[in-house]
């Protein structure tokens, strides 16, 4: 079994980010610019914009983050992201999910310039995604993409299962795995939560991308011997042994389901260090490679 290594990933890429915006600024050209909007008080939320501006200023990005109450309006919010879409210093910029109940993820979504769209969650996007065409790929995908690339996990041919079928992470990353592109040409089968016997099918599969936000529930007799297991989930979850008072707990069983595993990601430590480097690789594409 060998571990999928977040960190070493994201380092790595982070190196090679950091090079890029060196070689930028030494010609003159525009430093890249972040943004992020984050309203309301969710600990989650501001544990994953905080590590997003630090991530811009360890590799010498630009960043502003606008800090918002959760009575904001909805008309409000719309017109923030209509400023953010006109102010030509920032390249891209994200709106943290989840939103406050009264404002619609969709609506504020929409209102986002695609060409901004950082998230790579603007239905323009997304279609451009399913399309092959230049777009933005929405970051935990493309940070799973740059695991199976660093570890040269072969992806054609075989049967990759995902579970959960969200906007963010499912729905895309079964879209991306059956693509005509190196990373892809997988067999792929997503399933949700009115799958009929889930475990005969996650069984079957060699790459077994676990995204549905509920921990620990993938365990070792859904899982193929020498399966690849990628581990999306990461909830919180009450731990009086911690600082915090919660431990991160992934969607995977991790103890019993690793011994099987070719290879497998931990959590903490493997596919959300790279959501926030697939972020910062979307803004360097919004300087560098605007489509
Ligand atoms: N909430 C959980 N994941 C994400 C993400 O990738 N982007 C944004 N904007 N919000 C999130």
């Amino acid at each position: 079994m060998k571990l999928i290594d977040g960190k070493l990933v994201s380092a790595q890429i982070k190196a090679q980010i950091a090079q890029e915006v060196a070689i930028l600024k030494k010609e003159g050209k525009k430093t890249p610019h972040l943004a992020a909007i984050l309203v309301g008080d969710d600990g989650a939320s501001q544990t994953y914009v905080a590590s997003k501006v630090r991530f811009c200023q360890e590799v010498g990005y630009d960043s502003t983050l606008i800090q918002k109450p959760a009575d904001l309006s909805e008309a409000e919010l719309l017109a923030l992201v209509e400023s953010l879409n006109h102010n030509a210093e920032i390249d891209g910029f994200i709106v943290q999910l989840p939103l406050p109940a009264h404002i619609s993820a969709e609506k504020v979504l929409l209102a986002i310039d695609p060409k901004k769209d950082v998230d790579g969650f603007h239905p323009e996007n997304v279609g451009r995604m399913l399309l092959g065409l230049p777009c933005y790929l929405p970051a935990t995908p493309l940070g799973i993409l740059k695991l199976l690339e660093y570890y040269q996990i072969p992806t054609a041919g075989r049967h990759c299962v995902v579970v959960g079928r969200s906007h963010i992470v499912g729905s895309p990353m079964s879209v991306l795995m059956a693509r005509n592109a190196p990373i892809g040409n997988a067999t792929v089968t997503l399933t949700h939560s009115r799958t009929a016997d889930l475990a005969a099918i996650t069984r079957q599969a060699d790459i077994l991308i676990a995204a549905l936000g509920k921990p620990e529930f993938i365990t070792a007799e859904m899982v193929k011997e020498g399966a690849v297991v990628i581990d999306v989930g990461t909830t919180r979850v009450a731990d009086a042994s911690k600082k915090s008072g919660f431990s991160l707990k992934g969607d995977v069983k991790f103890d019993e389901v690793a011994p099987k595993c070719s290879y497998i990601s931990p959590v903490p430590g493997g596919v959300g260090l790279l959501t926030v480097t697939a972020l910062m690789l979307n803004t360097l594409q919004a300087v560098t490679n605007r489509f």
